[in-house]
């Protein structure tokens, strides 16, 4: 049985049966128990011996008279015979509903269904049989109990459509989702199980579907990225074959370039996707903070002095955070070198680590131009660069800060961009580590 709904169908007219079978055999023994201390024979020997008696002090008239008053009394019909079957009130021979019925409780029945009891009053001289129409048949409860199923049935099956049928139709939204069709929702507003497991894909295709389309866009922007280096060196190894020698340098300078860049591309390409790696083989650790920038600042110092600029780093107290160290490492100092790169000759960069709430913050300012209002979200995205930055020769490819989002954003963190005139501030939101966390050891720096 495949289907949930035949199943619930069957379980519930299943355990109607049980409860019935139970019934019934509760009754038997209730019944079985009732008859040993059952007044009823009892006063059915009272009722026999009175008419025993009435017969041997008024004979067969007034036998007659007795049993008519009782017949109409007790809506039955009763009969004294002699030991031989003879009905001592009409002569008439009985012996034939006596052969029916065996005596006492085990009863014989008439072809009309009455049902015939036999007793032996006086030590076995008389028979007394009392004719009965039983107060109910199985076949008369035969309709309520069809009834009763027929209910059980129909709430079965309304149960099970309300079960199946939101079933079946999540089934299809996750079919055309993995035909592709990476809209498809449930949109369910149910609120049991199948509501939560309803949301639980819609959330689920809501990330893949951002995942796919990122993946898609940067495939085609490394795809776009590439083709321009490619031509300029093919053009120059053109060049560098046929054009005087004085070109050939300048052409094989410019092959050395290009392909220094595009190896930079596919070195930071690597890095961004291995920040979108496998989230289970995360080697997650506290990562102490301040002992981080501090690491950066020595790495990014000599370099900052040898153009005339500073690094001010400020921290207000240690600070934790969960996490992987070379991640949150990499996003930090991309943005630090950015503003290294960006800030004008004799200023600073100033860093500086705070807390606020359950969160550690980072700022990095630079004094440089900053970035136009409406492209401060764009940085963010892959090959993205100012247009006076595209053709520069120093700097990235345009993925640094792409790492950055890619990075923070794993570690629930957030990260911003604003101009501060003069100059660019990027913030860095993470959230600190839970006390909890701390038994894990400490990522050294
Ligand atoms: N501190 C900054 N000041 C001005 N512009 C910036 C700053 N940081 C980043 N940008 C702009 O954002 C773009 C993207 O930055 P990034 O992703 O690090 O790429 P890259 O550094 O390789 O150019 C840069 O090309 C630049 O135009
Ligand atoms: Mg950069």
């Amino acid at each position: 049985m495949r289907s949930i709904f035949a199943k619930i169908l069957v379980w519930s007219l299943g355990t109607f049966v049980l409860s019935l079978i139970a019934f019934w055999a509760i009754s038997r023994m209730i019944d079985r128990r009732m008859r040993v201390g059952d007044p009823f024979p009892r006063m059915i020997s009272l009722i026999e011996d009175d008419a025993c008696r009435v017969y041997e002090e008024g004979g067969a008239e007034r036998l007659s008279a007795h049993l008519r008053r009782l017949n109409a009394y007790l809506h039955a019909e009763h009969i004294l015979t002699d030991s031989e079957g003879r009905d001592l009130a009409t002569g008439e021979d009985r012996s034939d509903l006596i052969s029916r019925s065996r005596v006492r409780h085990d009863h014989g029945r008439l072809d009309d269904g009455r049902m015939i009891f036999i007793g032996r009053p006086r030590h076995g001289k008389y028979y007394f049989i009392n004719i009965v129409r039983p107060l109910f048949e199985s076949r008369q409860i035969l309709p309520y109990y069809s009834l009763i199923v027929v209910v059980i049935a129909v709430m079965g099956f309304v149960l099970a459509v309300h079960l199946a049928a939101p079933l079946r139709r999540l089934r299809g939204v996750v079919e055309r989702f993995g035909r592709g069709e990476l809209a498809a929702r449930a949109d369910s507003k149910r609120k049991d199980e199948i509501g939560e497991l309803s949301r639980a894909f819609d959330e689920m295709a809501g990330r893949i579907e951002t995942l796919m389309l990122a993946e898609r866009r940067l495939l085609q922007d490394v795809s776009h990225e590439l083709r321009s280096p490619l031509a300029r060196l093919g053009f120059a190894v053109e060049l560098a074959r046929s054009g005087p020698d004085a070109d050939r340098d300048r052409a094989l300078d410019r092959v050395r370039k290009e392909a220094d860049r595009m190896s930079e591309l596919i070195g930071e390409l690597i890095e961004l996707t291995r920040v979108e790696g496998d989230r289970g083989a995360w080697n997650a650790e506290i990562v102490s903070l301040d002992a981080l920038l501090d690491q950066i600042i020595k790495d990014c110092e000599w370099e900052a002095g040898a153009r005339r600029r500073r690094i001010v780093l400020k921290i207000e107290r240690s600070v934790m955070v969960m996490g992987e160290h070379e991640l949150l490492h990499r996003a930090v100092e991309n943005v630090v070198r950015n503003a290294l790169r960006h800030t004008p000759e004799g200023t600073t960069v100033d860093v500086d680590l705070s807390t606020r709430d359950d969160r550690a913050l980072i700022r990095v300012r630079d004094f440089g131009s900053g970035v136009p209002e409406e492209s401060l979200s764009a940085i963010f995205k892959p090959f993205f660069r100012v247009e006076i930055d595209r053709d520069r020769a120093s700097g990235g490819v345009g993925l640094g800060l792409a790492i950055a989002h890619r990075a923070v954003d794993l570690h629930h963190g957030r990260i911003e961009a604003r101009n501060v005139s003069p100059g660019l501030e990027v913030t860095i939101e993470l959230p600190l580590a839970r006390q909890d966390d701390e038994h894990i050891r400490v990522a050294s720096a």
